[in-house]
């Protein structure tokens, strides 16, 4: 199970990287057109691919299989961690052929909708099936048995290609995606952030929190400065 970053925002990537707990991210060129103008997109995924150290896919905009692999070559030459994101379609299966069987260059297959096309995009050899579960729901589909069905035939017949699950669109999703079979959810970071927080986990910290300042100022607990870690041993405890 790992959780990717969808953005190509520097500073949210920066910090989720911190938490430890992101392990890729991802882009698009919606994702890129996101950020302000003028920057070098070059410059952009190599500054993403600093702070991340793990696989980033980067999109191709070519509609023809051989456009595609030749900007492929192009992104895949800039970093190892580079993986390059290949339209679902009948071009885009040709490209994915191509770059992982012939250059060895990793793909993730995007915009997929239904299993079909999961299942045609681990069979031309695909690294990644990206499956967009936000965008299912928008048609009326339940994304979480397309998720499921999925897992269960790579599961099945042991198909390596990994599943993503996109287009999160609430913190529902991300668990959803998880109990269905998602290897992989990529998530804006307004979402991972809001993962962090609950209400009643704040309401809780501050209850500690008053009553250990409340100890402290009384007098009825000291805690002595050190520069050494803090033991247990370094509190002392006065009895009321
Ligand atoms: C995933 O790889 C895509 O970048 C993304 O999740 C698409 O999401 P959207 O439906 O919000 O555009």
């Amino acid at each position: 199970m790992q959780i990717f970053i969808d953005t190509a925002n520097v500073d949210e990537i920066r910090e989720a990287s911190s938490w430890g707990c992101v392990s890729g991210a991802t882009t698009n060129p919606v994702i890129m057109s996101k950020e302000e103008g003028g920057y070098s997109f070059k410059e952009k995924i190599k500054e993403i691919l600093e702070i991340v150290r793990n696989p980033v896919s980067v999109e191709v905009t070519a509609e023809d299989w051989k456009g595609m692999v030749e900007e492929a070559r192009q992104y895949a030459s800039w970093d190892e961690n580079i993986v390059i994101k290949i339209p679902m379609g009948s071009e885009g299966l040709k490209a994915v052929n191509a770059l992982e069987r012939e250059e060895n260059i990793r793909t993730n297959v995007t915009a997929i909708m239904a299993t079909n096309q999961a299942l045609l995009a681990a069979l031309s050899g695909a690294t990644y099936a990206s499956i967009f579960f936000g965008r299912v729901s928008d048609m009326g589909y339940d994304a979480a048995q397309i998720v499921r069905e999925t897992a269960e035939l790579f599961r099945l017949h042991r198909v390596n290609t990994k599943i993503i699950v996109g287009s999160v669109r609430s913190l529902i999703d991300i668990n959803r995606a998880f109990l269905a079979g998602a290897d992989i959810v990529t998530v804006p970071y307004k979402f991972l952030k809001m993962m962090t927080e609950n209400p009643k986990t704040e309401a809780t910290i501050q209850e500690f929190n008053s009553i250990w300042r409340e100890l402290r100022e009384s007098g009825a607990v000291k805690v002595e400065a050190t520069k050494e870690r803090v033991s247990p041993t370094s509190l002392s405890f006065v009895r009321r």
